[in-house]
């Protein structure tokens, strides 16, 4: 089994075969820094002094033509081949507070959210064990590299994981599954990942902000949030926002929590002015939505985001350009 060494410090850790070099390093406790875990932040870089490694995807988005001429990997896509000597800087912040693990999940069955986001169930012979907000990563078969998929539920002792996935019409992995999975069908999900959890420890009210499939972890959050004691008295506002009126969901799943319409307020907003004939709620775009909402108090609160690259970008700028929250107070994993 390869070992891995970290250059300027003590630590070393084992990789098993077959496991990249972040995820080794997070299953055992060690803070390699990382984002998305498939290959497009480039959060995960790190220079090999010596060893080889695989890599799993050699043209990752994440990696620059520069990176690779100066001998940079990605942690997420390295395979140690033997016993390695990398330079890289761990960050605390990545340190998993629950230690990933892969197990085989069979799926049980789907049901339609939208037109085009269908919520999948796999259930495993484990218990599903992670924190709102957080996501796993997905071996399919005959599709290249994992995929990652934020849990629209909470942890249980059942072993079920659900996630709501946006069909992408040339997407090999979502082709997959919507089309191509027969129930009890078994695949490997690897999880816990990600850091855009939910906080329990902070005193502010919560907003969460999304668009598309970007709902499930913000779901999650949402019910999390409603069954923790320590946020009893906390208030959340879920936000989402799509494109036409037939792109909008997640209300019946906030409905049934405790404190909905006191605690719990769902806003929703469409974008294409045109496509909005019969929508009754405000069109334009989420983080205008939050703006007029919430009024100029943005730094009082705790935000979770997950959505298109240009939601998150648009909604940062308003938060952090305009309204100085500061980006602790901002949770969301990059998958770009
Ligand atoms: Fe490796 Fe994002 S975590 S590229």
């Amino acid at each position: 089994m390869p070992t891995v060494k970290l250059d300027a410090s003590e630590i070393s850790f084992d990789c098993a075969p077959g496991d990249s070099m972040l995820r080794s390093a997070l299953r055992h406790g060690i803070g390699f820094p990382y984002e998305c875990g498939v290959g497009a932040c480039g959060t995960c870089k790190f220079e090999l002094l010596s060893g080889a490694v695989d890599s799993l995807w050699a043209e990752a988005t994440g990696l620059s033509e520069r990176d690779r001429k100066k001998g940079r990997h990605l942690g997420c896509q390295a395979i140690p081949l033997e016993t390695c000597s990398v330079k890289v800087r761990l960050d605390d912040h990545c340190r998993p507070e629950i230690i990933p693990v892969r197990r085989k999940v069979a799926f049980t069955g789907y049901r339609d959210i939208t037109h085009d986001i269908r919520e999948f169930t796999f259930v495993g012979g484990d218990r599903a064990d992670f924190l709102p907000g957080q996501f796993a990563l997905l071996t399919l078969p005959q599709v290249a590299g994992d995929r990652a998929y934020s849990m629209a539920n909470l942890a249980n002792d059942k072993g079920e994981w659900k996630f709501q996935v946006r069909r992408h019409p040339d997407g090999s992995a979502t082709t997959l599954l919507f089309d191509g999975l027969a129930p009890g069908q078994e695949i490997f999900l690897d999880a816990p990942y990600g850091m855009a959890y939910l906080r329990t420890d902070s005193s502010r009210d919560i907003v969460c902000i999304s668009g598309g499939s970007g709902i499930a972890p913000m779901l999650s959050i949402a019910q999390g949030k409603a069954r923790d004691e320590r946020l009893a008295e906390k208030s959340l506002h879920f936000f989402f926002g799509g494109r036409t009126p037939a792109d909008i969901c997640g209300e019946d799943i906030l409905r049934d929590l405790p404190g909905y319409g006191s605690k719990l307020h769902y806003y929703a907003a469409v974008s294409d002015a045109d496509a909005a004939h019969g929508w009754p709620g405000p069109v334009g775009l989420i983080h205008e939505l939050v703006a007029s909402k919430l009024k100029e108090a943005l730094a009082a609160y705790e935000f979770y985001l997950a959505g298109p690259p240009p939601m998150i970008q648009a909604v940062q700028n308003l938060l952090v350009s305009e309204h100085k929250v500061p980006s602790s107070q901002i949770h969301f994993d990059r998958f770009f």
